[in-house]
């Protein structure tokens, strides 16, 4: 028990909820003493001396002493290295078949006794001790994965003896790798300090922070062993695909200043159990995520309200209250799209019911609100109260549904109902009933879904606050225990829930984000900062989660706006909200106890700007609906860093206050107090400030005006922005391309819900005579409105 336990405990046994969150973290000890193998002798291994090889599609088995190490290249490029036999399934990460085998690339013999994969996007080399290294088609050095160690338990023999390895997959393993000295890493899912992240280690194991985090806790609910790194001779994705409890060191590395003698990064990745097993993807930034898009699964869709502005709150208390905060939007003229019911609308806080007491009649309330165009959107958690005689209880237990202990039985933890019982979503069956369960919720009139303290959390007075690790889960019908599908079990609970609103809601796009998740989770939705402390320090762990999850392949999220706890001052509030604005998941939100949230009730000044915000949003809807689409088709976040296009500058790979929002928009929010001015680093190119229009040419670094009442945005030389125009049609609004230079932009036509092909359409921007000339790709004319800006200079000299 280190202090923060013992400060936990002494805090939890004040009350009764706190007493059986003690008896709890007792119970799963002793649960965990019975059911986990002892830790016993383990023996150290390594690969050893390469013996031979054998060629397969894609590649092939390079053979050592004591290992062997599978490698293949896919066709898309990305390459997959498995020691020990294990091949890239079975894998949750994966989003359908794993890819064909590129047929082009060969296993061959290299110098020195190892062996070399040629393959159109990368050349891996296998020393002869199972080192691997992955260069640039060109030859340079991005990646050298050092030869593995595991450690696995020795059986041993009856009678004495030194015993016997133990099954393979129960080896923990550590794989270390260097990188360019001037790498950058970036991702392992969302991460409150980054988005860049620093030296130091992080842990692969999915936890609510408990209260609410800062951006020095770690980890926190959503972990992912996903790294991208940024160096001058190229980006690399690497994606250990193993959910086994984990932790990754990272060194940057240093440039010997002169002396030639660089010192390389360093990452060490470690695994209590599982396969080792990975992949590389290899190329621009764009072409990585596009890739990872290909493997992993192309992000959801969200219908287009879920990209305007949603009110969420725990504790509104009733359908009175939720009325008045509809009505305070409405009456200020300020556009609401949604608004969230958390876990207070439910009976004693069991999942799937109404408290009917509170809310008398959600499904009117729900058709009120759709009047008004603002939809419901209910919080669904996986605790289910064990309680005979409640519907999902009795249901689940009848199927055998509950996730159970080594002795048959379900496991019982403390969540907000009280004792509850926890669906297993790694079960098929389970994943269809509870998919089906959303039903109810429809009924109820509730149009979208956040899922919540899916880490899965059990309150514990000391401790992990999940399932004990012994805990037996189907996996698929591989079966397993919690070790293996702690880390995956919100991914399991996303998927039921799109899978069944999709069979329950065919012709709409299930809107659902999840606090928890995996590798792959965007094929279902998206995910929230969480429990984010009020702050300065909040407002920018906020932005950095969605940065780092974004690399991740997740590209839909945002934060609690004003923060969860607490209460924001009103410029803290404020500049969270025109954060919030350019993010795509634009939601204010607070815990139970926090203070209000709603724009006007920080003063005239707040609301006036939060309204510019909020018009702003709603102009820039068919820019986000757009973003929305490009993210599907292409795997790009909506929300980028700054070195996207340019990752050789290195000064953006440090760069962490400002965003690309798509390719057009760069966006420096306000994130320190008292700030009116800030200073912007330019990516390379000609941006203007869309406030005053001036011209500023990147790379470099500007000091732009950030008054209370906006952040500086800055549009690309070149770019079409479609944004809404007065009479809510789609307008162009065409930003002058630099001297000499052509632009261009997208437009995705979709203000629906539902599944119809939406066709992107292109346009291109030049100076032609002296004047602006957009024009539209297969049209002969532009069908679309143009306002051009940041003309007025004229072409300058071509
Ligand atoms: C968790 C969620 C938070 C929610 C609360 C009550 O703390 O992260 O958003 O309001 O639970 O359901």
């Amino acid at each position: 028990m280190d202090a923060g336990d013992l400060r936990r405990l002494a805090g939890a046994v004040r009350s009764a909820d706190g007493l059986r969150a003690v008896r709890y973290a007792w119970r799963r000890r002793c649960t965990d003493a019975r059911g986990l193998p002892r830790a016993g002798v383990e023996r150290a291994r390594v690969p050893g001396a390469a013996t031979g090889a054998e060629p397969l599609a894609g590649g092939g088995v390079v053979r050592f002493a004591r290992s062997s190490l599978w490698v293949r290249v896919a066709a898309g490029g990305a390459v997959f290295c498995g020691w020990d036999g294990a091949g890239p399934e079975p894998s949750y990460a994966l989003a359908g078949p794993v890819p064909e085998a590129d047929e082009r690339a060969v296993l061959e013999p290299d110098t020195d006794g190892g062996w070399r994969v040629v393959s159109e996007r990368m050349l891996v080399t296998v020393g002869r001790h199972g080192s691997v290294e992955v260069r640039t088609p060109g030859g340079a050095l991005l990646r050298r994965e050092l030869p593995p160690r595991w450690w696995e338990p020795v059986v041993p023999v009856p009678g004495g003896g030194s015993g016997s390895p133990g099954p393979r997959g129960a080896a923990r393993w550590l794989q270390r790798a260097e990188v360019a000295a001037d790498a950058r890493f970036f991702g392992l899912g969302g991460r409150a300090a980054g988005p860049r992240l620093r030296d130091g280690a992080y842990r692969l194991w999915n936890t609510d922070p408990g209260g609410a985090f800062e951006p020095g806790d770690d980890p926190l609910y959503l972990t992912m062993p996903v790294q991208l790194v940024v160096a001058d001779a190229g980006t690399h994705l690497v994606f250990h695909d193993n959910s086994w409890d984990g932790r990754v060191v990272l060194r940057q590395g240093e440039e010997g200043a002169g002396s030639g003698h660089d010192r390389p990064g360093r990452c060490d990745v470690r695994a209590d159990g599982g396969p080792l097993r990975f992949w590389v993807l290899v190329g621009t930034p764009a072409r990585v995520l596009h890739n990872w898009a290909l493997l992993t699964g192309a992000p959801a869709l969200p219908p287009s309200w879920a990209l305007g502005h949603q009110h969420a709150r725990w504790g509104f208390g009733g359908e009175r209250e939720v009325r008045r905060v509809v009505a305070g939007y409405r009456e200020r003229g300020l556009p609401l799209s949604a608004v969230h019911l958390d876990i207070d609308h439910y009976r004693g806080h069991r999942v799937f019911t109404v408290d009917r007491e509170r809310f008398p009649d959600l499904p009117g309330l729900a058709e009120e609100l759709r009047g008004q165009g603002v939809r419901l959107v209910s919080i669904v958690d996986p605790a289910v109260k064990a309680e005979p005689g409640q519907p999902v209880y009795d249901e689940g237990l009848a199927m055998g549904a509950f996730v159970r202990d080594g002795r048959g039985r379900p496991v019982r933890g403390e969540v907000w109902p009280g004792t509850s019982v926890f669906p297993d979503f790694t079960d098929p069956r389970v994943r269809r009933w509870w998919g089906g369960l959303f039903a109810e919720r429809l009924a109820q009139g509730f149009s979208g879904f956040w899922l919540d303290m899916n880490e899965p959390v059990s309150f514990a007075g000391f401790g992990d606050p999940t399932l004990p690790r012994s805990a037996r889960h189907v996996l698929e019908g591989r079966g397993g225990d919690h070790r293996e599908a702690h880390n995956v079990y919100g991914l399991g609970m996303a998927r039921a829930a799109h899978e069944g609103l999709c069979r329950l809601r065919p012709d709409e796009r299930p809107f659902l984000f999840s606090r928890s998740g995996w590798v792959g989770m965007q094929r279902y939705g998206g995910t929230w900062s969480g429990d984010v402390a009020t702050g300065w320090p909040g407002l920018r762990a906020s932005l950095a989660l969605v940065l780092g999850l974004g690399l991740c392949g997740v590209p839909y999220s945002g934060p609690d706006i004003g923060g969860f706890t607490g209460s924001p001052s009103p410029e803290l509030y404020l500049r969270w909200f025109q954060l919030g604005a350019y993010l795509p998941l634009f939601r204010t939100h607070s815990a139970i106890s926090a203070g209000r949230r709603e724009p006007w009730e920080f003063g005239g000044r707040v609301l006036e700007h939060a309204a510019a915000a909020l018009r702003e949003r709603v102009r820039l809807l068919p820019y986000f609906v757009t973003l929305a689409h490009l993210a599907r088709r292409t795997g790009a976040p909506y929300a980028r860093p700054v070195w996207w296009r340019s990752p050789e500058d290195r000064a953006l790979r440090d760069c962490e206050d400002a965003f690309l929002l798509g390719d057009s928009l760069l966006v420096a929010p306000v994130l320190e107090q008292g700030a009116e001015q800030r200073a912007v680093r330019l990516p390379r190119g000609r941006w203007y400030d869309t406030a005053t229009r001036r011209a500023y040419d990147g790379p470099g670094q500007v000091l732009l005006d950030a008054p209370l009442s906006r952040v500086p945005v800055l549009a690309r030389a070149g770019s079409v922005v479609p944004v809404a125009g007065a009479d809510g049609g789609v307008e162009l609004e065409v930003w002058a391309p630099a001297p000499g230079r052509t632009g261009g932009g997208v437009l995705v036509p979709d203000r629906g819900d539902g599944w119809e092909p939406a066709r992107a359409v292109r346009f291109t921007t030049r100076w032609r005579d002296g004047v602006v000339a957009v024009e539209q790709e297969g049209s002969p004319e532009v069908t679309y409105p143009v306002r051009v800006l940041g003309a007025e200079e004229g072409p300058g000299r071509q």
